[in-house]
């Protein structure tokens, strides 16, 4: 990969052990200036790790990463930049803000210890913290603030010095269910109105297809797709994907061929019952007979109490398992043969354990796999 125009931080091939662990393995990817980049990830996939190589916390064992086209690491080139020297900014899971110390003095810390002048320091350290709402608590001491507030108050810290590149690592995550959303859409509104660059960490989707201009998913160090939102949750590129994001059925079943733009896939259901025959959007060059997954979204279902005539969606019948309220909708469960489908269902209809309903869905809902 080419650091092109534009490009604020590439990573290039970078890899690193703990052990016999690869906690990074061959990563890639180019952030453009001013976009906001979320690695997103479950627990031990590499996130922080990745995030410290950036900020120098880690050395890697292979790749090269480049700030601003500045070689800030090259392991072939027996490059490494000290972490002060790579001008970026760091907030984490954990507000560490100074207790005895002041919100103004917090923040205006990271500006003295770099011995700007004293006019400098007031101005900044003023505008950082009314870019995050602080302006009017700027004497209160860091102890006589909410957890939201002290968040801000890393954050001020983080950008106060003008950085390059602002790494969060799940910074959000110690706050409560509603301060957390609140601060997710300020945390972007601030990124946007400042336009940094930003990598950020989180194993929460929703808060990364919320947030995010592209999210990297990451499994075992590896990076499986790279997307922005709509094109991760709709076109997922694999199963670990398509579970990852959201909610996905997964059936698998073999490639009949195609029929008309989309695959044709038989799904064996066991119990001695016919297999199921779909037709789906996906898998454009899959041959006859391979193994391939569909992928199927519980919104993207329909459900039906009569079998519904002529229609051109994919039908199959199912018992109904039974279902769960999930405050703004129910979630219902069908047994399909072997398979257990979940279904969002929004109507209240009366359904009971064993009853048999049809389920639709359209051929371009549903998503064939490879792997
Ligand atoms: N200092 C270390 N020594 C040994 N192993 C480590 C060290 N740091 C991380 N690891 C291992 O490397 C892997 C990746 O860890 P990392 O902290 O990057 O994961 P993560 O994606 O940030 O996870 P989480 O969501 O739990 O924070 C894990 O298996 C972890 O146990
Ligand atoms: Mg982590």
């Amino acid at each position: 990969m080419t650091a092109g125009n534009g490009v604020m931080v590439a990573l290039d091939h970078l890899s690193k052990h703990f052990g016999v662990e690869k906690a990074v393995d061959n990563v890639s990817l180019a952030v453009a200036k001013g976009e906001f980049v979320t690695l997103l990830g479950p627990s031990g996939c590499g996130k922080t790790t990745t995030l410290r190589c950036i900020a120098g916390l880690e050395q890697p064992d292979a790749g090269e990463i480049r700030i601003g086209g500045d070689v800030v690491v090259s392991v072939a080139r027996s490059r490494y930049l000290n972490p002060e020297d790579r001008n970026i900014g760091m907030v984490f899971q954990s507000y560490a803000v100074w207790p005895h110390m002041t919100v103004f003095d917090n923040v205006a810390y990271g500006l003295r210890v770099r011995r700007a002048p004293a006019a400098v320091i007031k101005e900044r350290t003023t505008r950082a913290l009314e870019l995050v709402g602080l302006g009017q608590l700027a004497e209160r001491y860091a102890t006589k603030l909410s957890g939201g507030q002290r968040q801000r108050v890393a954050l001020a810290r983080a950008i106060v010095y003008e950085p390059r590149v602002v790494l969060f690592d799940e910074p959000l995550s110690n706050l409560d269910a509603k301060l957390r959303e609140q601060m997710r859409v300020e945390l972007v509104r601030l990124q946007r109105e400042v336009g940094i660059t930003s990598i950020y960490v989180t194993h929460d989707q929703s808060e990364a297809l919320v947030m995010s201009d592209r999210v990297v998913v990451m499994n075992k160090g590896v990076i499986q797709q790279i997307g922005d939102p709509q094109t991760i949750y709709a076109h997922p590129a694999n199963t670990f994907v398509a579970n990852f994001i959201g909610v996905a059925n997964l059936m698998e079943g073999t490639c009949l061929g195609r029929d008309g733009g989309f695959c044709a896939l038989e799904i064996p259901l066991g119990d001695g019952r016919a297999p199921l025959r779909v037709r789906v959007s996906g898998a454009e060059g899959a041959a006859k007979g391979q193994r391939l997954i569909l992928s199927l979204r519980p919104e993207d279902i329909s459900l039906h109490l009569q079998q519904p005539d002529s229609i051109d969606s994919n039908l199959f019948a199912g018992e109904v398992i039974d279902t769960v309220y999930l405050g703004s909708f129910l979630e219902c469960r069908v047994q399909v043969g072997r398979h257990e489908v979940g279904i969002q269902i929004d109507h209240y209809e009366q359904l009971s354990p064993g009853q048999t309903v049809f389920l639709t869905f359209r051929p371009d809902h549903g998503l064939c796999l490879t792997e």
